[in-house]
C-alpha cells in the first residue's frame, strides 16, 4: 500500500528519498512523486503514474536540489492511477506540499466547504482537500504550518500518515499519524521518515514510531519535537531498528519470493530459538507464562486475521482445539468488525498480521479490547501497530518480508501457533506428556525437512510447465491440511492471476465437482495421516471423472503414485506439523507458473503489502 519518505539534513534529499521508495516498492504502487524545496528556495512537485523509474525518467531534466523533502508511492484509492492523483498534492497557492496515506473519511463534506470557498481541485483524492483544508486553516488564523495541520486534523474523520513541507520553510517537515504507520529515523544532524523502516535501515537504527494522534516537528540541527492533534506534548522514545540492510536486498536470487521460499528453514529456526530449551524437552513463550492464568481459564479463543494470516488461524483452530480443549473461532477481521460480535471478558483474542499494520486487524483489535477481552497479538514487524496495541504476544521473528506474497512469515506463524498451543496444553494438562515431547521433537527436524522439499526445487520448477497454460485450478485438503488448500489456491491466484479455489476434499461431491474434467489439475494434499484413507477416496472420485490429479504425498506412498497423474513426495512427520512441509511446494508451484507467465512475482498487480485502509 502507499509508502512514505522524507529527508531534512545536510545531504542532497532526491537521492535518498528515490532510493527509499525503490525500498518502498515491495508494498505496491501505481505512480510516485517527490516535493522538494530546491536550493534558490523554490518548492517543487515532481510526480508521475508508474514506477519510480518513470519518476527518475521524468525528473531527469528537472531541479532536484534541495536538502529537504518528501516523497510517495500511491496505491490508489480515491481516483484512478494517474499523474493528477499521485502525490504529493500541491495546496492551491502551491505554497504547500502534502503527501499521505490512508483515507480522509470525510473529505466531500470538507472538499465542498472549500470549493465553496473559492478553492478549486486538480485530483480526484482526498489527500488533495487535505492539503487545501491545512492552507485554508493557515491564511485565515493567520497561524503557522504545525498549528494548521493541528488544527486540520482535529477536523478530519479517518486514517492518515501525512509528510508537509512549505515553500520558504526549509527547515521544517511537519509528519503526523493515525491508524496508519509512520517511523521517524534520527541520524547526526538529519531525519528521516518512513512509512516502514525499509527506507531509513541503511542510515540509522534509531527510530521514534509515531503513535496516533500525534504529530512530529521536525527541524534542521533541532531536537524532534511531538505534539498530539488536542496539544499534548510527548518526550520522544527512541528505539532501536531489529531490521538489516541485508534482508532488504535478493541476495542472488531472481525474485525476493523465493529468496523468502528459500529462507524458511533459517526463518524457523530463528522463530523457534530460544523458546525450545537446548534439550529439546520444553517450549516457553513469555507471552504465555506471563499470563498463564488468562490462557488456562479462557472461555473461548477468537482468531482474528486476514488473507495469509487468516489462513494461519485455521491451523490454529486445529491446533487449540486438538491440544488445549478450548473451542476456537477464526474470524475475518473486516467481518468480524462490523458483525456485532459477541466478545466476553475471559475470551482470548489472537489477531496474526504479518505486517502487524493491517486496518481491519487493528479495528477488530480495539473492538475486543473494549469488551474486556484479553489480545495476543502474533506479529512479525518488530514495534509495528498491533503489538502496540494488545496485551500481549509473540513476534514470529521471520526477518522482513518483500515479496506481496507471504510465504515466510506463513509457516513462522504456524510455528508460533504450534508453540503457543503446546505451551498453553502443558499448563492446562491436556496434552500427554509424550505427546507433547514427540511435537517439540519433531518441530526442530521440520527445518532440515523443509530443505528436503525445498532440494525438490528443480522438478517442480518441471512440472510448473505442464500447467501453466491452466485457464482454473482446484486445490484441495482435509484436516490440517485444509487450509494448506486455500493458501495454495490464494498463492497461485495472486501472483499469477490464475483462477483457483481451495476445498476441504470431501466438499468437492457436494457441489464443486461439477467443474472437474480433463481441463482441470487438481493439487489434493494426502499425506500420511488419520484421514489418508478417505482423502485417497476423494482423490479417486476426483480421477474417475478425469481430473488431473497432482498429489503432495509422504515420501514412497505407492498407492497414490499409482493413480495421481503427477506427485511430488515430502518427508513424513506428525500430523499436526503437516501444514510447515506441505505449504512448500504449495508456493514453489505457484512461485514457477507465476514466472513461466512472465508475471511481476513479487509486486502483482493490484495488490499491497501492507493493508493500511479498510
Ligand atoms: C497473501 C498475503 C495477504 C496478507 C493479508 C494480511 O500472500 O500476504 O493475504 O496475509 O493482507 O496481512 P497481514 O498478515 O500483514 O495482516
Amino acid at each position: 500500500m502507499c509508502g512514505i519518505v522524507g529527508y531534512i539534513g545536510f545531504r542532497e534529499a532526491y537521492p535518498i528519498l528515490v532510493k527509499g521508495l525503490r525500498r518502498l516498492e515491495y508494498r505496491g504502487y501505481d505512480s510516485a512523486g517527490v516535493a522538494l524545496i530546491n536550493h534558490d528556495n523554490k518548492l517543487s512537485v515532481l510526480k508521475t503514474k508508474g514506477r519510480v523509474q518513470d519518476l527518475e525518467n521524468y525528473a531527469k531534466d528537472k531541479d532536484t536540489t534541495g536538502t529537504i523533502g518528501i516523497a510517495h508511492t500511491r496505491w490508489a484509492t480515491h481516483g484512478e492511477p494517474s499523474n493528477a492523483n499521485a502525490h504529493p498534492h500541491y495546496s492551491q497557492s502551491e505554497n504547500l506540499a502534502l503527501i499521505h496515506n490512508g483515507i480522509i473519511e470525510n473529505y466531500a463534506v470538507i472538499k465542498a466547504e472549500l470549493i465553496d470557498k473559492g478553492y478549486t481541485f486538480h485530483s480526484s483524492t482526498d489527500t488533495e482537500v487535505l492539503v487545501q483544508l491545512i492552507e485554508y486553516i493557515k491564511k485565515i488564523n493567520n497561524c503557522d504550518l504545525f498549528t494548521a495541520v493541528q488544527l486540520a486534523l482535529n477536523q478530519v474523520v479517518g486514517a492518515y500518515a501525512i509528510a508537509i513541507i512549505e515553500k520558504g520553510n526549509p527547515d521544517n517537515i511537519i509528519a503526523a499519524r493515525k491508524s496508519s504507520p509512520l517511523i521517524i529515523g534520527i541520524g547526526e544532524g538529519e531525519y528521516f521518515l518512513g512509512s516502514d523502516a525499509s527506507p531509513i535501515v541503511e542510515y540509522t537504527n534509531k527510530v521514534i514510531y509515531l503513535d496516533d494522534e500525534e504529530i512530529a516537528i521536525l527541524s534542521r540541527n533541532k531536537d524532534p519535537k511531538i505534539v498530539t492533534i488536542s496539544n499534548i506534548e510527548k518526550t520522544p522514545e527512541i528505539k532501536e531498528l531489529e531490521m538489516n540492510l541485508s534482508q532488504l536486498e535478493r541476495g542472488g536470487y531472481p525474485h525476493f519470493m523465493l529468496k523468502e521460499i528459500f529462507e524458511q528453514p533459517e526463518t524457523l529456526r530463528s522463530c523457534m530459538s530460544g523458546r525450545i530449551n537446548v534439550e529439546g524437552t520444553n517450549v516457553t513463550l513469555s507471552g504465555i507464562i506471563d499470563h498463564k492464568d488468562k490462557f488456562i481459564n479462557a472461555r473461548r479463543i477468537l482468531i482474528i486475521a486476514c488473507g495469509t494470516s487468516w489462513h494461519a488461524g485455521l491451523i490454529g483452530e486445529y491446533l487449540f482445539e486438538e491440544f488445549c480443549r478450548i473451542p476456537v473461532e477464526v474470524e475475518y477481521a473486516s467481518e468480524f468488525r462490523y458483525r456485532h460480535p459477541v466478545i466476553y471478558s475471559d475470551d482470548i483474542v489472537i489477531a496474526i498480521s504479518q505486517s502487524g499494520e493491517t486496518a481491519d486487524s487493528l479495528a477488530a483489535i480495539e473492538l475486543a479490547r473494549k469488551a474486556g477481552a484479553f489480545v495476543y497479538g502474533v506479529c512479525n514487524v518488530v514495534g509495528s501497530s498491533i503489538p502496540r496495541n494488545t496485551d500481549s504476544g509473540s513476534y514470529t521473528h521471520c526477518g522482513h518480508e518483500i515479496g506481496v506474497a507471504s510465504t515466510k512469515a506463513f509457516t513462522a506463524q504456524v510455528t508460533v501457533l504450534t508453540m503457543m498451543a503446546l505451551a498453553i496444553a502443558k499448563e492446562k494438562q491436556t496434552i500427554e506428556e509424550a505427546k507433547y515431547l514427540e511435537i517439540i521433537k519433531e518441530l526442530q527436524h521440520i527445518p532440515d525437512k523443509i530443505q528436503k522439499i525445498l532440494d525438490l526445487n528443480d522438478k517442480i520448477k518441471e512440472l510448473s510447465l505442464i500447467f501453466t497454460y491452466a485457464q482454473n485450478f482446484i486445490y484441495l485438503g482435509r484436516g490440517y491440511n485444509y487450509p494448506i488448500a486455500l493458501e495454495g489456491a490464494l498463492k497461485l491466484k495472486e501472483i499469477s492471476y490464475i483462477h483457483a479455489e481451495g476445498y476441504p476434499a470431501a466438499e468437492m461431491k457436494h457441489g464443486p465437482i461439477a467443474l472437474i474434467d480433463n481441463e482441470m489439475p487438481v493439487v489434493t494434499i494426502a499425506t500420511h495421516n488419520t484421514i489418508y484413507e478417505k482423502v485417497v477416496s476423494n482423490m479417486k472420485e476426483i480421477k474417475a471423472r478425469k481430473g488431473r490429479i497432482i498429489a503432495i504425498i509422504t515420501e514412497g506412498d505407492e498407492t497414490i503414485k499409482a493413480f495421481a497423474d503427477h506427485y511430488i513426495e515430502i518427508p513424513s512427520t506428525v500430523e499436526c506439523l503437516d501444514p510447515l512441509l506441505s505449504s512448500i511446494p504449495m508456493q514453489l508451484l505457484a512461485y514457477h507458473i507465476a514466472v513461466n507467465k512472465n508475471r511481476d512475482v513479487d509486486m502483482p498487480r493490484n495488490l499491497a503489502k501492507s493493508v493500511t485502509v479498510e
